[in-house]
């Protein structure tokens, strides 16, 4: 199976988007010339896995923002809702989180991005995120749409680096055991 990783921003008040998807809170401080490690982390991977709200968000991105290939968790979307010109780029499947990762890894894939919030936490309660990169941005948006959610267990993380930015952001990578 390819192993999922996230790389996500979370509010300090744990909230990755706004009720209404919106993610100006992300880029209201300015970070300057600072690298937070997304290009050599989106480098590693063969592609992304993500869930329907993200993939609308990012339809509505001036630019398609991914280069590698992605695949959409949808029920409800069907491929008339993905614009021709990410048609080679882009694709739904209504599988479940398990089914896929199978199936990504007879095509090779070895790395999944996963992408997402209520996607990350499916794959994580399905036991197929590797590891968490959360950057927590110092701001409290006081409602919103989340990433973690309820578990039938406990899901036990190893703190492997923390890494404070002069901007106020705090880098976090944990590795889900096992
Ligand atoms: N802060 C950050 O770093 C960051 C990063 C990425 C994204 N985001 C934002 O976070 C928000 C997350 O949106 P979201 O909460 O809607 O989560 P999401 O994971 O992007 O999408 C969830 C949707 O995926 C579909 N889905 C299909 N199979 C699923 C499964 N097994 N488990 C869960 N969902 C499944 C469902 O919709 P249908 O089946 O009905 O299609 C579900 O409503 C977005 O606004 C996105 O822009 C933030």
């Amino acid at each position: 199976m390819p192993t999922g990783h996230c790389f996500m921003a979370l509010s300090l008040d744990g909230f990755v988007a706004r009720p209404d998807h919106a993610l100006d809170w992300l880029t209201k401080q300015p970070t300057g010339p600072e690298d937070h490690g997304y290009d050599a982390f989106i480098a590693g991977m063969d592609g992304l896995v993500m869930g329907s709200g993200s993939f609308r968000t990012a339809l509505g991105f001036p630019d398609w923002p991914y280069a590698k290939p992605v695949v959409v968790l949808s029920r409800t979307l069907t491929p008339s809702d993905i614009p021709a010109a990410l048609a080679a780029k882009v694709r739904i499947s209504s599988q479940t989180p398990q089914a896929l990762m199978a199936e990504l890894d007879a095509m090779g894939w070895t790395r999944a991005y996963v992408d997402g919030g209520r996607v990350i936490h499916s794959l994580l309660r399905a036991g197929l995120v590797q590891d968490l990169t959360l950057t927590l941005i110092p701001i409290l948006i006081g409602q919103g749409l989340r990433m973690f959610g309820p578990l039938t267990r406990d899901i036990d993380l190893t703190l492997t680096q923390a890494t404070p930015f002069p901007s106020g952001l705090v880098q976090l990578r944990y590795l889900v055991r096992p």
